[in-house]
């Protein structure tokens, strides 16, 4: 099977990738000429592992081949995909509609013959249906379907979820003419290698597959500020956050996942998918009070987790210099998309503390979004080096490996605050450092540096 990719971005890269390795012939599209070239060449302009491999391997078997021309990427496919951006608007916090409507008005223009135009990017409901009215007023010859088949990659580990999904959903307009027949024969053959796909291919109608996407990463963002408030609750009652985790995750209708305490959570997906979807219920005059404050109280938790920095240093009146360990938004990306680090470390710096940051992948993404006069650290200890505390913003593996000893031979001072539980099994307290950690009484209130 023949089919086309728009936009070689995240999403447009791993599909590709993963769709061609389930044996279909992909030509993905990419305008952009330099994102162009470095592809080309076999940079990928992201970090995910397996994805560098995966495209390398397909291209070499000729199922994964590249341009940059929509018209020429359709010459001969059954399917269209398209994986462009849908960043929040400036301030409205509309997802920015304007790349997939222009790239239906191309596909409009260039499509040779029959066509299904399939949404991948993450869009409003409604979006599906408004690329059919334009290709339909473009074109009024052409015989095409649409489908939106939204993802639920997570960064880091896109690969194994894209090749193993809990299910892929599949939206039909089941108002066309065949009611959405050829675009389920099209998706079925395309999906057919997955293990049993016969209970993971979940069909149903274009704006419900759309809407899905949307409430099932708002109730996830929900469930981890959920997490976040227990915590907090936790340090201020004297329960043990872990304890209470633990037992309300052996609820199945629970469950035990998305339940850790953190910073906040950021990345390219829950910050922007919660504020459209609290647009789209405003607008839609069913609005959603839960949505809109989980959003509200994410930020504030942002925030606080500076305060929290400042209050434990105490006196700020000498110079103070605090190791922030991990910058990226979550381990195994080097997206800074919305990253916690982002609201922390620009309120630390204003409060005029010294900072030395490190992270093993996102060094050059955060460099251009945080304050110049932050000294960006060649590795964990150097960081450390001479610090009064030090904080892990961000879960990575490469930090469990770096010790108590070693810690407290490179700080000064000797606070740690672990924002991620990374640490919560390691013995400090006898090399005279002093471990905080969320969802454990406060121990600010007690201790000074
Ligand atoms: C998410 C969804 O999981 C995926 O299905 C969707 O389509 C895209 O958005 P991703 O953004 O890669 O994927 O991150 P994810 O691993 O889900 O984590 C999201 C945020 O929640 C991160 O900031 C993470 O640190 C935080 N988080 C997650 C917690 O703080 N605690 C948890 O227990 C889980």
């Amino acid at each position: 099977m023949k089919i086309t990719m728009i936009g070689g971005g995240y999403v447009g890269l791993v599909s590709s990738a993963c769709l061609a390795a389930f044996g279909a012939t992909v030509t993905l599209v990419e305008k952009d000429p330099q994102r162009l070239d470095a592809l080309q060449r076999g940079e990928i302009p992201i970090y995910e592992p397996g994805l560098d491999a995966l495209l390398c391997e397909q291209r070499a078997v000729g199922r994964l081949v590249l341009c940059s021309s929509i018209a020429q990427g359709l010459k001969e496919a059954e399917a269209v995909f398209i994986a462009v951006g849908t960043p929040a608007r400036r301030g409205s916090g509309h997802a920015d509609l304007s790349y997939v409507y222009a790239v239906a008005r191309e596909i409009a223009e260039a499509a040779p013959h029959n066509l299904l135009i399939v949404t991948k990017s993450t869009v409003p409901v409604g979006t599906g249906r408004e690329v059919s009215r334009i290709v339909n007023s473009l074109r009024p010859d052409l015989h095409f379907s649409v489908a939106s088949n939204p993802e639920f990659l997570r960064e880091g580990q896109a690969i194994a979820d894209f090749m193993n999904p809990d299910r892929v959903i599949i939206g039909l307009d089941q108002k066309s003419d065949d009611k959405g027949t050829r675009a389920r024969e099209l998706l079925t053959t395309l999906y057919h290698p997955l293990n049993h796909p016969e209970t993971r291919l979940v069909f149903m109608g274009l704006e419900s597959a759309e809407l899905t996407k949307y409430a099932a990463n708002a109730f996830l963002a929900m469930k981890v500020t959920f997490a976040n408030e227990m915590a907090d609750l936790c340090e201020a009652t004297g329960a043990d956050s872990d304890e209470v985790r633990h037992a309300i995750g052996l609820d199945p209708r629970i469950g035990p996942d998305f339940l850790i305490p953190g910073p906040g959570f950021g990345g390219s997906c829950f910050p922007k998918d919660t504020q459209a979807l609290a647009v789209t219920a405003r607008k839609a005059g069913a609005p959603s009070p839960l949505v809109e404050t989980t959003i509200a109280s994410n930020e504030a938790r942002k925030r606080r987790m500076a305060e929290r920095i400042l209050t434990l240093l105490g006196d700020l009146t000498h110079p103070r210099t605090v190791a922030i360990l991990g910058l990226t938004f979550k381990a195994n990306t080097d997206d800074m998309r919305q990253a916690p680090s982002l609201t922390v470390l620009p309120l630390l710096y204003e409060a005029g503390l010294t900072l030395r940051v490190y992270d093993p992948h996102g060094m050059e993404q955060a460099r251009a979004l945080l304050p110049d006069g932050i000294y960006f650290a060649r590795n964990a200890l150097d960081a450390a080096q001479g610090t009064d505390l030090l904080v892990i913003l961000t879960e990575w593996e490469e930090f469990l490996h770096i010790t108590p000893s070693e810690l407290q031979k490179s700080m000064k001072g000797r606070l740690i605050v672990d924002y991620r539980g990374l640490w919560k099994n390691r013995e400090f307290a006898s090399c005279g450092l002093v471990y905080h950690r969320i969802g454990k009484k406060d121990q600010t209130k007690k201790e000074g540096t």
